[in-house]
């Protein structure tokens, strides 16, 4: 790209169900302060996004525990964990929350926007549900033995014993966290976003920085890591992916026969970033789409979006939420996605 006019730098939301550990602060938020002090200094028109994701089945776990509501933990550590980063001298533009009425509002904007356009799919799967408590369960709700290495407290969606990503189906003697009963089977239908559909222009977009032929970023910047996982899943093949979930807390699906349902992180939490960013810039007198949309009247991205992960969240900032922005036509896509583990 060109000299870019601006800069959208975010910072991976971090769950408000718990204080923050050394290993976010090393993996996402030291890397993207030290670029943004940089951008500063040099006089560059930068918007640094990051605040509290304040949905997902962690967090009404962690309430169930402590007997108190969702919004009790939230509150709680959307607040400890606000004060740590300033105590840590990291100097977001903005530090907001996804259980904010805005941000649902922008959330529901930006599904409602994508059903329209028949972006998603709907599918019908059977998922474990509890009947005592009249509820599907999320992945994290379901624990059980791993397949792979036996440990027998295996969660639905991965093992923290061997570090296997899982599916609930795959547990044996599977058992549900809130009641302990064996969970059975029923049908549901999901919001699927039909990744199929992109994998050429993800290829050529991840490969050589261009999409149509029209350079947008340097792929050699982009870390091997980041690149290597996203080709691994493109070379296994896309499959549609769900976008919703079953569960009470949350955005709620804003369509027909969404009652029930929320939008799921991948799609709730990015699209934090531009909520975020538009109440800053509202804040501040400035206009949100110019970090987030291309120029209206050159086609080109006046601005450089980079997001900052850790590594368990590559494949959905580099691949889904760039299928998403693009469905949108006028947004820009990420410049870089650098992820780190620690
Ligand atoms: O995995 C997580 O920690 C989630 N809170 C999502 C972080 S990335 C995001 F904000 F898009
Ligand atoms: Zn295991």
């Amino acid at each position: 790209m060109n000299q870019p006019k601006k800069y959208t730098v975010t910072a991976a939301l971090p769950y408000a169900n718990g204080p923050l550990h050394l290993g976010h602060l090393a993996g996402a938020y030291l890397p993207s302060d030290i670029y943004v002090r940089y951008l500063r200094q040099n006089n560059k028109d930068v918007a640094f996004i990051c605040g509290s994701d304040e949905h997902g089945a962690a967090i009404t776990l962690r309430a169930k525990k402590d007997g108190v509501s969702p919004q009790e933990i939230v509150d709680r550590y959307h607040k400890i964990n606000k004060k740590a980063f300033e105590d840590f001298g990291i100097d977001f533009s903005i530090y907001h929350r996804t259980s904010a009425p805005d941000h649902h509002k922008m959330a529901q904007e930006f599904f409602t926007f994508l059903n329209e356009k028949e972006a998603f799919i709907t599918q019908t799967t059977e998922q474990y549900y509890d009947e005592e408590n009249n509820q599907f369960l999320a992945d994290r709700y379901i624990i059980g033995e791993c397949p792979k290495c036996q440990n027998p407290n295996a969660y639905g969606d991965q093992c923290e014993n061997c570090g296997s990503a899982l599916s609930p189906l795959e547990l044996i003697n599977p058992k549900s966290t809130i009641s302990g009963n064996k969970p059975i089977l029923k049908e549901t239908s999901h919001w699927f976003l039909p990744m199929e559909r992109h994998e050429e222009w993800l290829t050529s977009w991840m490969q050589e920085g261009k999409i149509h032929g029209k350079q947008l970023h340097n792929p050699k910047e982009w870390k091997n890591q980041v690149t290597g996982q996203v080709m691994s899943w493109i070379n296994a093949g896309l499959k549609p992916r769900a976008m919703t979930r079953d569960l009470d807390w949350g955005v709620k699906v804003p369509v027909e026969n969404g009652e029930g349902k929320v939008l799921y992180v991948w799609l709730d939490a990015p699209i934090g970033y531009i909520s975020a960013t538009k109440k800053w810039a509202d804040e501040n007198g400035k206009n949100w789409e110019d970090y987030w949309k291309v120029n209206p009247e050159t086609g080109e991205a006046d601005t450089k979006l980079v997001h900052f992960i850790g590594k368990d969240n590559i494949v959905f900032h580099a691949i889904i939420f760039p299928i998403l922005l693009k469905e949108r036509s006028d947004f820009v896509l990420p410049d870089n996605v650098p992820a780190n583990e620690f």
